[in-house]
């Protein structure tokens, strides 16, 4: 559900990305409460059309009741939000928001984590080590981050900040990938080889409780194969992915039947549909169903994540559930499609 939401900032953070605050009133503090590492959804129409992004939080999830939500937002090439948000958002606007969501998350606990971020990834994890250490005096972080150039690294100064705060618990490593740095400063791309050489030298991998990757497709599966690499169990491995292209795989085609219906339960309510030919299990329901949720569309967010409670389906592609969430039958419905000729769904588990 979206709530209209007052812009109280905007702060350029590069040339080509900000952060903007939103003010949250009294009575929705309640439903904007967070975990670190969630985001939240905006929704703008453009010409008719109703176009939704989604955000990372960057703001420490330590100030509840939340008085204030920011987050980092990147221009992306032809991004129809990210263009608006640079170029046309101002202070007092308000846009649609809605409430936190994600499962890239870390409740503060004692222990060791590792943060490995690319350019934007930064937002969410940025959120989640300001948390841990405030919050946990027994935790500590490891942020290997890495940017194009200093000019266009995100949240220099907040990063900085934690660096000072806790010296002992927090660890920097920083690369730039197009940047001379100076000496003893590692440069070049964090790609899988050189994670695999570097982690082993950096850290005690088996004292780490959770690695937390997030940035590029590209970025996040070579930290994946690394890691995997150097025999980190699957269930330490925490994923998000930003900027997913046409390029990306999907998963192969599977022969679909002729006629197939979507039994969804919603809110409490349910309905039955038919799908048509190629469209996603979401698609279906929001021909009938306007409040079905979804963000990204992409396969990305998570938002669409729905109990299959019968029948069988294809994802396209799945870089939001965990493993855990696929065995135990969950599925993201913007990527679904039905390869029985039934299908039900449940969107209130
Ligand atoms: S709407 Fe984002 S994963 Fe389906």
């Amino acid at each position: 559900m979206f709530h209209p939401l007052q812009v109280r900032e905007i702060e350029r953070l590069t040339d080509d990305a900000v952060a903007v605050t939103f003010a949250v009133p009294p009575e929705l503090r309640a439903a904007f409460r967070h975990t670190p590492g969630q985001h939240i959804a905006l929704r703008r129409s453009v010409d008719g059309q109703e176009i939704r992004r989604t955000y990372s939080i960057c703001t420490p999830a330590t100030d509840q009741p939340v008085l204030v939500l920011r987050v980092g937002i990147r221009l992306v090439e032809d991004g129809a939000f990210s263009t608006y948000a640079l170029k046309e958002l101002a202070v007092g606007d308000t846009v649609d928001v809605m409430a936190p969501a994600g499962r890239f998350t870390l409740e503060p606990r004692p222990g060791r984590f590792v943060g490995i971020v690319g350019g934007s990834g930064i937002t969410p994890v940025l959120s989640i080590a300001a948390t841990l250490l405030a919050q946990q005096p027994d935790a500590r972080f490891c942020l290997i981050r890495s940017d194009r150039t200093a000019a266009s690294t995100m949240f220099l100064e907040e990063v900085a900040d934690l660096k000072d705060r806790y010296p002992q618990r927090f660890q920097l490593i920083h690369t730039l990938s197009r940047e001379e740095q100076q000496a003893g400063l590692p440069s070049g791309r964090l790609d899988e080889a050189r994670l695999r050489s570097l982690l082993p030298a950096l850290l005690k991998i088996d004292s780490v409780d959770g690695w937390y990757l997030c940035g590029p497709y590209g970025l996040v599966q070579g930290a994946e194969r690394a890691l995997r690499a150097i025999d980190v169990p699957r269930t330490h491995i925490h994923e998000e992915i930003f900027h997913i292209d046409n390029g990306t795989p999907t998963a192969p085609a599977a022969a679909t039947p002729a006629h197939s219906t979507v039994t969804a339960t919603l809110d409490g309510r349910s309905g039955s549909w038919p799908v048509h030919d190629s469209e996603s299990l979401l698609e279906a329901v929001l021909r009938n169903r306007a409040d079905a949720p979804y963000a990204c569309k992409g396969g990305v967010c998570g938002t669409c994540r729905a109990f299959l409670v019968s029948g069988e389906v294809r994802m396209d592609r799945n870089f939001a559930l965990e493993s855990d969430e696929v065995d135990a039958g969950y599925v993201l419905a913007c990527q679904s499609h039905p390869v029985t000729e039934k299908v039900e769904l449940d969107f209130d588990r």
